[in-house]
């Protein structure tokens, strides 16, 4: 009884110092932009199903032509992963620099899309019943709109990364006239197939375990608030705990070496995601096709017609994609990013796979991801 008061008080001190330590860790995107002196501006757009979500845009210097860019975050970030590495390593400083007009986007759920015209984010279950399919569908189309109808301009150019990836597929499968809308589809970490992941407790028993957890107990955001705020200190508390904990809900681990970076991911970084939407990853990891989410036979045949979810349909996107993958992310493996780029066909303009170490998290926080990627993904992107 003693030792585990003990035990409490001693991790109640310890949650301090981390705090002390950490004083920058949760600056929003707007706060991170002001800090390094790059005007700035936030955008609500409200979505057909009344989602209030917020774009970040990056003002663009005066004399430069106007190139408006759409950049879309992965699952568990939001746009502040874009910049909050500070101005020499982040897309969003980078993309600034070379005169583009920045506008990044944040999906239904994050922190600062996290609002309704009608529903509570905590008192409305009905808030968090979405998926990617629907921020391919609604919220991606909505955003596009909304920057080419302030901007003025026919098309942009559109860089995704992982989850931001799969939601520009959906979107093209689902609204293929949207096409003429993006000029390019700049893809890191191009996701729409799984099934050949190489991190192992996704997928598998345990992860389904884990759903039907959180679906009994109604939770409906992963990991959910209180839980996450002990696992961001686990973190900063013992290496291999956190590396477990990580790999079974990101499927990310890292070696002694690199643990600040994976404590610094989980501190600065993640932000809940909803259940369906982890969920509906998990179905695309088990049964390696791209489809609609699976609600199980029954309901399938009620919402589909069809006893299986529809696939997404990767030969309706024509606008030109570069797609560029690592052999050491344990998500997107090679064989799924070639197998996306074969069914992109004509659409698929360059595969790249990056020299170096990359892993899931580093397309974002990897040291020397500005000369290993970047640099070549603007050079590229130049050329539309
Ligand atoms: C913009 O262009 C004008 C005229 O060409 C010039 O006077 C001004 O210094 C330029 N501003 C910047 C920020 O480069
Ligand atoms: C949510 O949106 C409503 C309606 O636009 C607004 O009044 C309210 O301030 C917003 N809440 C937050 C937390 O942004
Ligand atoms: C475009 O902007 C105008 C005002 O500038 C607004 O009236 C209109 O509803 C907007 N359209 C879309 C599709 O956002
Ligand atoms: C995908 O779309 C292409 C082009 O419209 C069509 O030819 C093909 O049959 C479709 N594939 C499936 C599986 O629906
Ligand atoms: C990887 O390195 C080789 C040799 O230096 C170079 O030719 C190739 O373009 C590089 N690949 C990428 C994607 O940067």
């Amino acid at each position: 009884m003693i030792h585990r008061q003990v035990l409490g008080v001693c991790f109640f001190i310890h949650l301090f110092r981390v705090f002390a330590d950490k004083e920058n860790a949760h600056l929003t995107t707007p706060q991170i932009l002001t800090k390094h002196g790059y005007p700035n501006e936030v955008h609500h757009v409200t979505t057909s199903d009344g989602y209030i979500l917020a774009l970040h845009r990056i003002l663009p210097d005066k004399n430069t032509t106007h190139k408006p860019v759409l950049v879309l975050h992965g699952l568990f970030v939001e746009s502040s992963s874009f910049v909050s590495t500070g101005v020499k390593n982040g897309l969003g400083f980078l993309l600034a620099d070379e005169g583009y007009d920045i506008w990044l986007g944040n999906v239904r759920g994050t922190p600062s899309s996290c609002n309704h015209t009608t529903l509570h984010p905590n008192r409305d279950p009905k808030f968090w019943d979405f998926s990617w399919h629907e921020m391919g569908t609604i919220d991606l189309p909505a955003m596009v709109d909304h920057v080419l109808n302030v901007t003025h301009q026919a098309s942009l150019h559109y860089v995704g990364y992982s989850q931001g990836t799969t939601i520009f597929f959906v979107m093209m499968a689902t609204h293929p006239t949207y096409n003429a809308k993006i000029k390019v589809h700049m893809a890191m970490a191009p996701v729409a197939y799984l099934g050949h992941m190489k991190s192992v407790p996704f997928g598998t028993t345990w992860n389904n375990i884990l759903n039907l957890w959180f679906k009994v107990f109604k939770i409906n955001q992963v990991p959910p608030n209180n839980l996450f705020f002990v696992l961001r200190r686990v973190c900063s508390f013992s290496f291999k705990l956190c590396n477990l904990v990580s790999m079974s809900i990101f499927g990310y681990k890292t070696n002694q070496e690199d643990s600040n970076t994976l404590t610094y991911f989980l501190t600065h970084f993640v932000v809940p995601v909803s259940r369906k939407q982890g969920h509906h990853y998990m179905q695309i990891i088990k049964s390696g096709y791209f489809r609609r989410y699976d609600f199980g036979r029954r309901k399938n045949e009620e919402m589909y017609g069809s006893s299986n979810p529809p696939s997404y349909n990767l030969s309706l996107v024509t606008t030109k994609c570069h797609l560029f993958y690592s052999r050491d992310d344990l998500l997107v493996s090679e064989v799924d990013a070639a197998r996306v780029c074969k069914e992109l066909g004509g659409a698929c303009a360059s595969s790249n796979l990056v020299n170096g170490t990359i892993k899931h998290p580093d397309w974002l926080i990897g040291n020397r991801i500005g000369e290993l990627v970047y640099s070549k993904l603007l050079n590229i992107m130049a050329d539309y």
